[in-house]
């Protein structure tokens, strides 16, 4: 295909983490039940994936269920993990063809087994993929991520393999779930809310967030061009001037 126009190839975000959010409004909306939403945001994931493709963007990190999500109906729980295992059964051939390195983050041992099978399977299979790298924040809570890894100082401090003064930002970043990618430089959330979640509290420090107002479900490979876009139109500073 052709590069999307009106954007600069020199200027791509590395990282963009997606909140994919608004699936029960949008099934809600068309009368149907919610879990018909679920299953068109997979299809949403596909043209994610493809626009990050198109653009050269190295890591997608998409929120596909949070810590907090366990507390949904069972009902709905359950239709979501059959929805994931189907996911990676299906996906598997897409991802191999499209060249897409699957990885996941998360309290991954929450998951059914079947998930976790499915899963593992998955990353396995992509490993040596050299395109995009799909990152799924599967059980996922940015909390619950630091206190894994405050855990995990603690003891390496306890038992004298880190002193307590190396512990610096970049050590804390070392043991995060999200230890081998770059912070996300772009943050894209659906359905016009305008709040974390509880999603990657400590890796968004600097992202540029955009906020579409579109249900998930609706999202196309134009929505993510746009908001490339309207990434390239922000001056990051950092703190600088
Ligand atoms: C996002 O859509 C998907 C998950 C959280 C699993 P929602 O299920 O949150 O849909 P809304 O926000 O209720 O519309
Ligand atoms: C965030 O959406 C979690 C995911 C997209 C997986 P939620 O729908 O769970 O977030 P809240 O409840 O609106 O904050
Ligand atoms: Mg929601």
């Amino acid at each position: 295909m052709d590069f999307p126009p009106e954007i600069r190839p020199d200027a791509i975000p590395r990282h963009i983490a997606v909140i994919m959010d608004g699936n029960g409004r949008w099934a809600k909306s068309q009368g149907w039940q919610r879990i018909k939403g679920h299953r068109a945001g997979a299809d949403a994931v596909t043209r994610c994936v493809e626009a990050c493709g198109d653009l050269g963007v190295e890591f997608l990190t998409l929120y596909a269920f949070s810590t907090e999500n366990w507390q949904r109906p069972k009902s709905e729980v359950a239709a979501l993990m059959t929805l994931l295992e189907r996911f990676l059964i299906e996906q598997r051939s897409r991802m191999m063809a499209d060249n897409v390195r699957l990885q996941a983050i998360g309290r991954l041992a929450d998951l059914p087994q079947s998930c976790q099978d499915e899963l593992q399977g998955c990353i396995e299979a992509t490993r040596e993929n050299t395109g995009v790298t799909m990152i799924l924040a599967l059980s996922y809570g940015a909390r619950e991520e630091m206190v894994d890894g405050i855990r995990r100082l603690l003891r390496e401090v306890g038992e004298g393999r880190l002193a307590e003064a190396a512990i610096t930002p970049e050590e804390v970043s070392k043991h995060l779930y999200t230890w081998s990618y770059p912070d996300p430089d772009l943050l894209i959330r659906t359905s016009g809310e305008m709040r974390l979640s509880n999603f990657l509290l400590w890796q968004c420090s600097y992202a540029e967030i955009v906020i579409l107002q579109k249900l998930w479900p609706d999202f196309q490979k134009e929505d993510l061009y746009g908001s490339v876009r309207e990434y390239q139109r922000r001056q990051r500073r950092f703190g600088g001037l």
